[in-house]
């Protein structure tokens, strides 16, 4: 199924065939794309630079395992059973898989691990809702009438994503889909398809029929865009950029497909002088550095309340001067390097960009050079103090560990900032105050609203998506399983 290369390059590295009908099967370009590690550059793994008519094949694998029924009208139980195996498999392929997710993205291993980790979870919490998917009785419109709603699985879906936590995202897909009773295609980014290879290896081996996981790789304007237009596709579920999701969006019009977007953010964080100080430096640090600000719902925009920002500044300053960034596999790196060579780019502009703008540059400074930095796309933590709301830096999805930072004087202030934006994913406020609290998480126009945390762990048990730019529809929860299934009407007429 997994063919060794060979040559010093890179002993361990793998090259991937498309995963079809349940085959490992050569891609139909018979091109290739080599992933190179963003750390050392060493070759990682091959995979198919496939076409459109791969992404054919997968669909018509998925609609025919779809049509079929052996899936989609299995009992719930067998359902159930496949997803907690998918779970227990990632459990005891936790580190081999982690190895790989780590020199594909370039994340510490140990942020990998949990990555892995995490994963497994979202697997075992929609094993539970397949079992109990009811619909209601509504037997008060006639007295002669019952109706019923029941759910059925929406069909075949197309999965297209990104490759900042290729494994956990894919996941939030995956999981209600397939709970649901529908079949998938999935493409991956071409950065980190390797996870996605070995993850549909997992749900094959612990009992999906063949056809229920197909993964096609190859570019995503061809690949993906064939998945997004296809009228043979009842969904798509996408996580990536906003201007790519306006453009699935509109190629899924042509059969009205049913589409889920997770897109950009620039979230806002939040500090009132009376929260925890301590704590609120060290949940920002994580808002932003986490997997080197590669983070849909990183807390890209710092506002602090002015008669506490020169202390709270200075902290988080000193703290960001700790950070050890370096080669994920050095067990005392914290952040890696970016995911690739555009990302590089965009970093280091958006660097030189704050500066043109007139913010003030506290730490930081673009790109790492020198020894080991010059193997791979390493670029430092990066603080921008005395921004403008109305400045790029402010406005625009970085997408790397660069922080804008903001004072206000009150909440109705920084609700003023906080919601001036088009992006609404997440946001966050910390504060000891419970009026100020519900005050700013009822006011924040965002589809998470973290007090006194961030990035916290109420997945998956809570519904997660954006309003306004940062998307359409909601993944996890219960909400995350009802995206898969249609909702049918049915009334009995008693005779
Ligand atoms: P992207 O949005 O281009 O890629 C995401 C996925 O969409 C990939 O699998 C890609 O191959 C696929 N794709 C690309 N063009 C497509 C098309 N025309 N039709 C269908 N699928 C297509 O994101 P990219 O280029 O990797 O990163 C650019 C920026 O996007 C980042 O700097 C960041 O701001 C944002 N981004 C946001 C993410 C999030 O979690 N919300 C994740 C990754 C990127
Ligand atoms: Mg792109």
């Amino acid at each position: 199924m997994v063919i060794e290369t060979k040559g010093a390059d890179a002993p361990s590295a793998r090259a991937f065939q498309q995963f079809i009908g349940g085959q490992w099967v050569a891609g139909a370009t018979g091109e290739t794309y080599e992933r190179r590690s963003p750390a050392t550059g060493d070759l990682v793994e091959t995979i198919p630079w496939g076409g459109v008519e791969d992404a054919r094949r997968g669909i018509d694998a998925a609609r025919a395992a779809f049509d079929a029924g052996t899936w989609s009208k299995a009992p719930a139980a067998q359902r159930a059973q496949v997803l907690r195996t998918v779970a227990a498999k990632l459990r005891e392929q936790l580190l081999p898989l982690a190895q790989l997710l780590s020199k594909e993205v370039g994340k510490p291993t140990n942020m990998a691990i949990a990555e892995v980790a995490m994963a497994a979870d979202v697997y075992d919490y929609y094993a539970g809702l397949a079992l109990d998917i009811r619909g209601d009785a509504i037997t008060n419109y006639a007295p002669d009438a019952v109706g019923l709603t029941v759910h059925e699985p929406v069909g075949v879906v197309g999965v297209i994503t990104p490759w900042n936590f290729p494994l956990l995202l894919i996941s939030w897909k995956l999981a209600p889909a397939l709970a649901a009773g529908c079949t998938v295609v999935a493409k991956p980014s071409e950065f980190t398809a390797g996870t996605t290879f070995e993850l549909a290896r997992i749900i094959a081996e612990a009992g999906a029929p063949a056809g229920v996981i197909n993964v096609v790789t190859g570019p995503g304007n061809v690949v993906g865009a064939e998945l997004a237009a296809s009228a043979k596709v009842d969904k798509v579920a996408f996580t990536g950029s906003t201007a790519i999701g306006k453009t699935i969006m509109q190629a899924a019009s042509g059969n009205l497909k049913k589409i889920s977007l997770e897109l950009g953010g620039k979230s806002p964080n939040v500090v009132f002088a009376d929260a925890n100080i301590d704590q609120a430096v060290g949940g920002s640090f994580f808002g932003i550095y986490l997997n080197t600000g590669q983070v849909c719902q990183a807390g890209s925009r710092l506002l602090v309340q002015e008669s506490v920002k020169d202390e709270f500044m200075a902290k988080l300053t000193a703290f960001t001067k700790t950070v050890k960034v370096g080669n994920p596999e050095d067990p005392s790196t914290t952040m890696g390097p970016v995911i690739n060579e555009a990302q590089l780019e965009k970093v280091v502009r958006y660097v030189h960009l704050g500066e043109e703008e007139g913010a003030q540059m506290l730490c930081g400074g673009g790109r790492l050079t020198g020894d080991a930095y010059d193997r791979g796309l390493y670029v430092q933590p990066t603080i921008f103090d005395h921004v403008q709301n109305s400045m790029q830096i402010a406005q625009e999805e970085i997408f790397g560990p660069v922080l804008s930072v903001m004072t206000f004087k009150d909440a109705d202030e920084a609700l003023r900032i906080a919601n001036d934006t088009v992006y609404g994913l997440a946001a966050a406020v910390w504060t000891k105050n419970i009026d100020t609290a519900f005050k700013m998480a009822k006011g924040i126009q965002a589809g998470t609203v973290w007090v006194n945390a961030y990035h916290s762990a109420g997945l998956p048990y809570m519904p997660y998506g954006g309003y306004k730019q940062s998307g359409i529809g909601r993944e996890l929860g219960h909400e995350g399983l009802e995206e898969y299934m249609e909702t049918k009407a049915i009334q009995l007429k008693l005779a």
